[in-house]
């Protein structure tokens, strides 16, 4: 497909499933890009996944331009899109906009993501105007952790009704591609249905369009519980682990520096 781009991914809705992922630094970023996922993620899980914080509502913009950065300087054809942090988009439509515009002329992001769906139809058409392409992010948010923790979405028929309401105005407003996250089948099967843009899920079942994973879990980096719908395909860190205990005792065995590492 050589290099993606907003446009192509929102070309990709009834063309078949597709994976996409997440990354927070160049090395990861170049793996996933290398395999061909079509989109990469800089998620605010940067935050608990790689900075050790508890929740994403401490990840700031500078943490997120870093790191944005350094996937885009990891990452050849895949579409890398940057996560709006908290409070970098709530404050004022203004505000939101020269945020996102950071990412796009600083960080080299091709397209934004902001967690919200009604309430945030008006600034994602107004990113949109303005040259900013917006993958929206419906269901359960984790930036209203505190106020709504981290429930599945979809229990009642008053749910279904306000996230496929979210789902119909954030395509409306014109994102190109709406996560949904941690949702009921049911509920995701009739967002997918009714949206004309890819609608990629996480812990939302298998209806939709696309997939996305958190990077550090489907490679097995975490020490600790993964959440059921995450599938992880390696063991990473039991590898890495292994690895470096060899390393410690080739040094005190003296097995490492050998000749063959040694300049004459
Ligand atoms: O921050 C993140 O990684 C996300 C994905 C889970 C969609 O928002």
């Amino acid at each position: 497909m050589g290099i993606w781009t907003p446009k192509k991914i929102k070309a990709l809705k009834g063309k078949g499933k597709f994976a996409t992922i997440t990354a927070y630094d160049s090395i990861t970023a170049g793996i996933a890009d290398s395999a061909g996922v079509p989109l990469i993620l800089v998620g605010d899980s940067l935050g608990p996944t790689t900075l050790g914080f508890e929740t994403t509502v401490s990840v700031t913009m500078e943490m997120m331009i870093h790191h944005t950065k350094a996937v885009r300087n990891g990452c050849k054809n895949a579409v890398v899109v940057a996560d709006m942090p908290f409070l970098s988009y709530q404050i004022n439509e203004e505000e939101a906009i020269r945020n996102a515009g950071r990412f796009i002329q600083e960080a080299g992001a091709d397209a934004v993501k902001l967690e919200g769906g009604v309430c945030r139809a008006s600034l994602i058409s107004k990113l949109v105007e303005n040259g900013i392409p917006v993958m929206a992010h419906i269901g359960m948010l984790p930036q209203n952790v505190k106020q709504s923790g981290y429930a599945y979405k979809g229990k009642t028929s008053d749910e279904m009704a306000m996230i496929m309401a979210d789902a119909k105005a954030v395509a409306e407003a014109g994102a190109f591609c709406v996560v949904i996250e941690c949702a009921t089948t049911e509920l995701a099967a009739m967002v997918t249905e009714a949206l004309d843009i890819p609608v990629i899920g996480i812990g939302a079942g298998a209806a939709t369009d696309g997939q996305i994973l958190v990077i550090s879990d489907m490679l097995g980096l975490n020490d600790g519980k993964l959440p059921k719908f995450v599938k992880q395909y390696a063991d990473l860190r039991s590898e890495a682990i292994s690895a470096i205990k060899q390393y410690i005792s080739d040094v005190e065995t003296e097995n490492f520096p050998t000749s063959e590492h040694i300049y004459e």
